[in-house]
């Protein structure tokens, strides 16, 4: 423990706490057949795997049963809350339809409240102009739910990152952007961690 934390009082569960590596969670913002989130997904999670800072998982909302809200109580919203509790901050990738995010994102996020809040995001997306339109609106959404979402904002394009919009292959200029977006989510969720 140091000076100024033996000073402060700060116990030794609070300073394992402080260590304790985060958990963020890269949410796959679309379920259509075919879709090729899954691969940008995998690309984000291979480069953060990278750095060794905290533990990165695929959370694949298709893999919840979340009904329209409001429409039906099933296990699949109780599921859905349980993982982003676990949660420390997120990784949203966004795919641009009809110029704002996916219905089955935006029913994720309207699925739960408070397992969302005080924590931070950060967004890669992807569209036919990066889709930068459909992350603005994210962006509003995220502020109305308590989450911090950084600057840093990958945007991939249908044209240059995918060969026939169905295979990614991503520009190499991304990484840097990606690492960037990945250190402020981290710094803020570490931050955050210590209101909630
Ligand atoms: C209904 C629909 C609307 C779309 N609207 C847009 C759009 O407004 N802007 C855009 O850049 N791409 C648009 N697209 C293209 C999608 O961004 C592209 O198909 C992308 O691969 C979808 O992500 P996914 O494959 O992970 O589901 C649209 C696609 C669909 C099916």
């Amino acid at each position: 423990m140091g000076f100024l934390d033996k000073l402060f009082g700060k116990t030794p569960e609070e300073e394992n706490t402080m260590n304790e590596k985060l958990n963020i969670g890269i949410i796959l913002g679309s379920t259509r057949e075919g879709r090729v989130s899954p691969q940008v997904g995998e690309w984000v999670k291979s480069i953060a795997d990278q750095r060794e800072d905290a533990n990165y998982e695929i959370v694949d909302i298709a893999n919840y049963d979340l009904p329209f809200m409001g429409t039906a109580e099933t296990a699949g919203i109780a599921a859905w809350n349980e993982k982003l509790a676990e949660l420390d901050g997120f990784v949203f990738v966004v795919q641009e339809y009809n110029h704002s995010i996916s219905a089955p994102l935006k029913n994720a996020l309207d699925s739960a409240r408070e397992a969302w809040n005080n924590k931070a995001a950060g967004i890669v997306s992807y569209g036919s102009t990066g889709g930068a339109r459909a992350a603005e609106h994210l962006r509003g959404i995220l502020g109305e739910l308590m989450v911090a979402d950084v600057r840093t904002h990958p945007t991939l394009s249908l044209f240059t990152d995918f060969e026939n919009m169905a295979q990614f292959k991503p520009l190499e200029i991304h990484l840097e952007n990606v690492n960037m977006m990945l250190d402020q989510v981290n710094t803020w969720s570490k931050a955050l961690k210590t209101i909630r």
